[in-house]
């Protein structure tokens, strides 16, 4: 195994996905993950309810908020919004290829412009002083050449970002839905790979088709050979597969505290669960994040469909959680 002490991570942002609870339970499972939250767009910060968009529970730590924007002055705001919460990275969207995204001029579009990221990248370091960090593709549309990431990757930096999240397959941004987006252009790791050994003093975290330990270790094992305090990011592994997590520590990191077990979480997310109660949080918004806790373990299907019974989740009962290890014993 590679020496990772300085090597990072991450779970992906995930629109819909990496909530709150659902950063809460992944940092139930491993301690040394980096969480991101979902992307938020800044005129939500500008104008929405920024306590309820941007709360977070302390446990996240290390926690980046990402933002989707492309105005200076909005991504300044949310910087300095993101500092005053405590998170510890801010990062920006240009890898969402939605035409939504697109519409709003933020997103995976934004590579056209590196001049514009890095105006935004300036904004933001100068009104807070939390890292920024810029997540994007090795490419968009037939702009697929090499040169075309290295001089975005290059712009961006002369701005002053350190850390680069790259999706290593191209964006299309006209025909392809962004759930396509995730999967039909080819991978590419090499192209990140090449990144890295360019920019030897930046830091660039692979991102994209991350599945496997096999993948994940031959991924880390070539990065760090080339900057060890570079890093992996892994998105519907995580959330699919979240038990996963729970070994990362121990077999990535080489730390020596035993896992969690899958029932040490269920008791914690009950916990958790009364607490939220409390905040107006029921089980359901809890319990949607941790149907694949049991993947590939016998009764995964009765722990599933426990969780997300109408009947049972109707009664908003922490102990739904008991029940649903229960069934796994069945
Ligand atoms: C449901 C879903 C929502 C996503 N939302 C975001 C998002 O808000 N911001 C972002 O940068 N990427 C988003 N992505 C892309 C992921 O962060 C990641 O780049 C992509 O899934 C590839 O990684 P993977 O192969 O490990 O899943 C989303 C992906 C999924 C599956």
């Amino acid at each position: 195994m590679p020496d990772v002490s300085l090597f990072r991570y991450a779970v992906a942002p995930m629109l819909d996905w990496t909530d709150r609870h659902c950063r809460y339970f992944h940092r139930l499972l491993s301690r040394r993950a980096w969480l991101y939250t979902e992307m938020i767009p800044t005129p939500a910060i500008l104008h929405g309810e920024v306590s309820r968009l941007l709360a977070f529970n302390e446990v996240e730590h290390p926690v980046a908020l990402q933002i989707g924007g492309s105005h200076p002055r909005e991504c300044a705001v949310a910087a300095k919004a993101a500092a005053r919460f405590g998170y510890d990275e801010i990062n920006i969207n240009c890898g969402c290829p939605s035409d939504r995204v697109q519409v709003g001029r933020f997103g995976a579009c934004l590579m056209a412009t590196p001049e514009g990221v890095a105006d935004c990248v300036k904004a933001m370091r100068d009104a807070a002083t939390l890292p920024v960090s810029v997540k994007h593709r090795i490419g968009i549309d037939d702009r697929t050449e090499y040169g075309f990431v290295r001089d975005f990757v290059g712009t961006v930096a002369a701005a002053g970002c350190r850390l680069f999240i790259v999706h290593a397959r191209p964006a299309i941004l006209k025909g392809l839905s962004p759930k396509e987006n995730r999967d039909i252009p080819p991978l590419d790791y090499e192209k990140v790979y090449r990144l890295q050994r360019d920019f030897p003093s930046l830091f660039f975290m692979l991102n994209g088709g991350i599945d496997r330990w096999e993948t994940l270790e031959d991924v880390a094992a070539t990065l760090t050979k080339i900057n060890p305090a570079s890093g992996v990011m892994v998105g519907r592994w995580a959330y699919h597969d979240p038990y996963h997590l729970a070994q990362i520590d121990s077999r990535l990191f080489h730390d020596t505290t035993p896992p969690p077990s899958r029932r040490d979480i269920l008791e914690a997310l009950k916990h958790y669960a009364e607490k939220e109660k409390a905040r107006g949080a029921v089980p359901r918004h809890i319990a949607r994040h941790v149907l694949g806790l049991y993947l590939g373990e016998k009764n995964a299907r009765l722990f599933r469909q426990c969780l997300s019974s109408h009947e049972l989740l109707a009664a908003d009962d922490p102990a739904i959680f008991d029940q649903a290890a229960a069934r796994v014993l069945s």
